[in-house]
């Protein structure tokens, strides 16, 4: 497994590759790698020839008083990960390498950053969609693996590649859960026992509208206010939102059908956690 640093070197490396015709798969993370990045990780390892990892926690995408300087870390234990997945490269890249003196252009996609967390989180979508690109540019993937996780992230990426022509295959990957249910994700290592335990409401109330969606009921506004109900029974949970929106375009529907997601962002003691489930699938 190579492990690259250098911008410069990661592009030299993916022109190598690209005139060599092997099909190059591509993951970025912010590390700390659990279950959802390796299923990402093993997905990429099937697809193609060379598989590449990157490991960079994106300062553009915080905003301020968000958690920059505490993101979990841990590169030792990452790498030994990566390489029990099969990854050909680590590209790591420093911040002052990907962000050197006088940076100041972004790539910002309208419209679909505009809600959500786009809303409680300004300026989030333009730092991820500033340091895909750039990433794509120096790995040249032919495909790129994402989560259905951060789905509206995934939606915002597709959106990019598409607009900007970028020629990269973008799969969206299911959500990988704890046994419990819990979305995986590197910030539930912030909660602490109370608080994990109450975090299940964010699960446990997408099954509910799971149910009442099997049972006939097609009114958001009724799901809702019961997946609202439930969540409000947690003393430390806070809501940020709860939505059913069209999977495409994100914009709120009044009826659910096979093209709804149920989205969720809670705070549940200071940490905010997402999770979401498209409503006409399994769980
Ligand atoms: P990060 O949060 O490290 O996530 C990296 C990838 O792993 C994302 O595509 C995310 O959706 C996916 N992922 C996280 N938890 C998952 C889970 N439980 N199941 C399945 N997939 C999961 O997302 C980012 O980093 C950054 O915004 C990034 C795209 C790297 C840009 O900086």
């Amino acid at each position: 497994m190579l492990i690259i640093h250098s911008p410069e070197e990661m592009r030299v490396a993916s022109r190598r590759l690209s005139t060599s015709g092997k099909k190059t798969t591509f993951v970025p993370t912010m590390g700390y790698l659990h279950e959802g990045h390796l299923s990402l990780l093993r997905a990429g390892r099937k697809a193609g020839d060379i598989l590449v990892l990157s490991i960079f926690v994106n300062p553009l995408q915080f905003g301020e008083g968000e958690d920059l300087d505490v993101y979990p870390r841990d590169m030792a234990r990452d790498l030994e990960l990566a390489r029990s997945c099969g990854v050909d490269i680590v590209f790591t890249p420093s911040e002052n390498d990907l962000y050197p003196e006088g940076f100041g252009t972004w790539v910002e996609v309208e419209g679909l950053t505009e809600t959500l967390c786009g809303l409680s989180r300004p300026g989030h979508f333009r730092g991820v969609t500033t340091v895909v690109n750039k990433l794509f540019n120096l790995v040249q993937p032919d495909m790129a693996f994402f989560g259905q996780k951060d789905f509206q992230q995934l939606a915002v990426i597709r959106r990019m590649v598409s607009d900007l022509n970028l020629g990269v295959e973008i799969m969206g990957m299911p959500i990988v859960r704890e046994p419990d249910g819990l979305a995986m994700s590197s910030r539930n290592v912030y909660l602490d026992q109370n608080e994990r335990r109450q975090a299940l409401a964010l699960v446990e109330s997408i099954h509910l509208a799971r149910a009442m969606y099997k049972e006939g009921e097609l009114r958001s506004e009724e799901v809702l206010y019961r997946v609202r109900a439930r969540i409000d029974m947690e003393s430390s949970a806070r809501i940020d939102y709860a939505r059913i929106c069209h999977m495409d375009t994100l914009d709120n529907m009044g009826l659910i059908t096979e093209e709804s997601v149920l989205l969720l962002a809670v705070y549940v003691g200071k940490v905010r956690l997402i999770d979401n489930h498209r409503l006409g699938l399994e769980l």
